[in-house]
């Protein structure tokens, strides 16, 4: 939540800012502002309410001439989306600039006492109160700029990414976090910050992350890192993977439709060195070390939070099935106050695309304090949640833009599928043959998955059919449950179209009296196990007149002869159909919110990394 650029060197700083701003927009674009010290020793601020390029265009003829300066792209939390409480923030004196992601808690209390001691704020935000505390610490201790955010940071509850220039000396910047994300890129006399990699990217492959509780120091070509409580760091330089091509949109319109397009390559890249099926092995080198405790592990507990404690869901269907070890799923806002059961013998596994979600954090934290094991399953690299568990597995699925999960909730579910095979390999609870039968099939899915994408055209004519209803019901059974609640999140987050997912068989004990003529109910009704059952449900709504969109297995008849709408997903094992059933959900909501004229990269009030409670 909230994106934050810096740049300190001998290059225009105007442009790599705008531009890193614009990369990481998906954290938040309520407003935005820049910060430039001018050669002349002005410190030039604009904000605008907005997107970046409505701050591009509101800049376009002012004085932009700097070799530093700083930027924020704003989602709003303490006092509303307008150009003064966009960042960056300036202390009292107008010297220092200041921008930041996270939430401070205490702001109230300090920003009474330095109400009282004459201060004056020009912002509602929280942020703005901490720049005031820097610079009078500095003035009373007569201290350093960077000794006196270390001494500052002490006083504050809460999290933050923070980057501060200051117009007396426009050859520093400060930097500092705990809680939300930042990236220091190093160049050759240059420094780049970010909230992630990609504002830095062309520039340098070298990277700092910055961990928590640690002060930044950057001077033209030189770096010191200290701790809060006044250790010195060792910056430790990592060479960064990323590519751009990455993180551009490569040609499609929206980087959602460039993102659920690229999951045959996606699914491919996360079993990449991790399946034999000939062998039927599945190895996950990042656990091996903890393969006997998995092994001996009575219960397993998920941690997440949206798509990714969906697909926490689907992992937990596969590891009872196939593992037989009892799996709990929780919500990580939930678990990290209800003082859960959790001791040295447990294993909690977190899962989470961006790395930061404030809530998973906490939770794998508490787990951490009761003594259970933590593990992570994470998509972005280097991010904060890898480097908070014992050990983990990453999803590989690439950088995600749009703020809907879409590849990274079917590279998880491929990674919660690997899991379930491994820890069943590792208890011997399936025979050799099934898992040479289901590796054998799953090396195969990448290709099913490009047989969905066919669907385009088909959801996009549904789409058409839906997309003035104002309420929407997905139903599905096993597996097929957790992804009629994706489908349902998909389709409320970037449509705007009320929808809820509900296990099939629980409709008649509430939903049902929503249907009517009007109400748009999708069914996963695929060949399995409850695929009976499933038709009974369906003749439940077609009962009530509903208009039902069926999602089916290849060459099915008998759904189609009930269903308004049906749209055929290859047949393949029960495993494998939240990856299939996954993809026509997204392109149904893509198209939808399409035609109703959304943002689909950006959604209203959303941001792609909540780091923030
Ligand atoms: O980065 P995380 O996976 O931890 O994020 C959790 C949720 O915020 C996220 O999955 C959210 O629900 C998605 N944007 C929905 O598409």
């Amino acid at each position: 939540m909230c994106g934050i650029v810096g740049y300190l060197g001998n290059r225009d700083a105007f442009p790599i800012l705008i531009k890193g701003l614009k990369r990481l927009e998906y954290r938040g674009y309520d407003s935005a502002g820049i910060g430039l010290i001018a050669p002349s020793g002005s410190l030039n601020i604009y904000k605008k309410t907005g997107k970046v390029n409505q701050l591009e265009a509101y800049v376009a003829n002012q004085n932009t001439a700097a070799h530093i300066g700083i930027g924020h792209s704003r989602w709003a939390t303490h006092g509303i989306p307008s150009d003064s409480n966009a960042h960056p923030h300036t202390s009292e004196s107008g010297r220092l600039a200041m921008v930041h992601n996270g939430i401070i808690e205490n702001y109230a209390a300090l920003k009474s006492e330095l109400l009282a001691r004459g201060h004056h704020f020009a912002s509602e935000t929280d942020s703005e109160v901490l720049i005031h505390l820097i610079e009078e610490i500095q003035q009373n201790e007569g201290c350093s700029l960077a000794e006196a955010v270390r001494l500052s940071l002490s006083q504050i509850i809460g999290a933050y990414a923070i980057v501060l220039i200051n117009k007396a000396n426009p050859t520093e910047m400060v930097a500092a976090r705990k809680g939300s994300p930042l990236v220091i890129g190093v160049g050759e006399n240059e420094f780049f910050i970010g909230s992630d990699a990609s504002p830095l990217i062309e520039y340098t492959k070298n990277v700092i992350y910055l961990n928590d509780l640690e002060v930044a120091h950057i001077t033209q070509g030189q770096l010191n890192i200290k701790s809060i409580d006044n250790n010195v760091r060792t910056p430790k330089i990592q060479e960064l993977e990323l590519k751009l091509e990455a993180i551009e949109k490569g040609g499609y319109d929206y980087f959602m439709s460039k993102e659920i397009h690229e999951q045959p390559r996606s699914i491919k890249d996360c079993m990449r060195g991790r399946i034999y099926p000939e062998q039927g092995l599945v190895t996950l080198g990042g656990l091996k070390e903890y393969s006997e405790k998995l092994k001996q592990a009575e219960r397993l507990v998920f941690v997440a939070c949206g798509t990714s404690w969906h697909a926490a869901l689907v992992g937990e269907y596969l590891i009872e099935d196939f593992a037989r070890t009892s799996v709990e799923v929780e919500y990580a806002s939930e678990f990290r106050y209800r003082n859960p059961i959790i001791g040295e013998k447990d294993i909690v596994i977190a899962i989470s695309q961006s790395g930061e979600t404030a809530d998973t954090l906490a939770a794998m934290t508490l787990a951490k304090e009761r003594g259970a094991t933590v593990l992570g399953i994470c998509n972005v690299v280097g991010s904060s949640i890898p480097r908070l568990s014992d050990a983990g597995i990453y999803t590989h699925a690439g950088p995600e833009i749009g703020v809907a999960s879409t590849k990274a909730f079917t590279a998880q579910v491929t990674v919660l599928t690997l899991f379930a095979l491994y820890l069943s390999q590792l208890k011997g609870t399936l025979k050799q043959g099934k898992l040479i039968e289901l590796l054998t099939e799953l090396d195969h899915i990448p290709e099913l998955v490009e047989r969905c994408l066919q669907l385009d055209a088909g959801t996009r004519f549904i789409a058409e059919e839906i997309k003035n209803s104002r309420n929407c019901i997905f139903l599905g059974r096993g597996t097929g449950f957790p992804i009629a609640l994706e489908g349902a999140l998909k389709l409320k987050e970037i449509s705007y179209i009320h929808a809820e997912g509900y296990p099939a068989a629980e409709m008649k004990h509430g939903p049902i009296a929503l249907i009517d003529e009007d109400m748009p109910v999708v069914v996963i009704a695929t060949k399995n196990s409850s695929y009976d059952k499933v038709i009974s449900n369906i003749q439940e709504v077609k009962a009530r007149k509903g208009k039902v969109i069926a999602i089916v297995t290849e060459g099915d008849e008998e759904v189609r002869k009930l269903a308004d709408f049906v749209l055929e997903i290859p047949n393949a094992d029960d495993t494998f159909l939240p990856l299939l059933a996954s993809i026509p959900l997204q392109l149904l909501s893509y198209h939808t919110a399409l035609l109703r004229g959304c943002n689909v990269d950006q959604p209203r009030n959303l941001a792609k990394s909540v780091t923030v409670e």
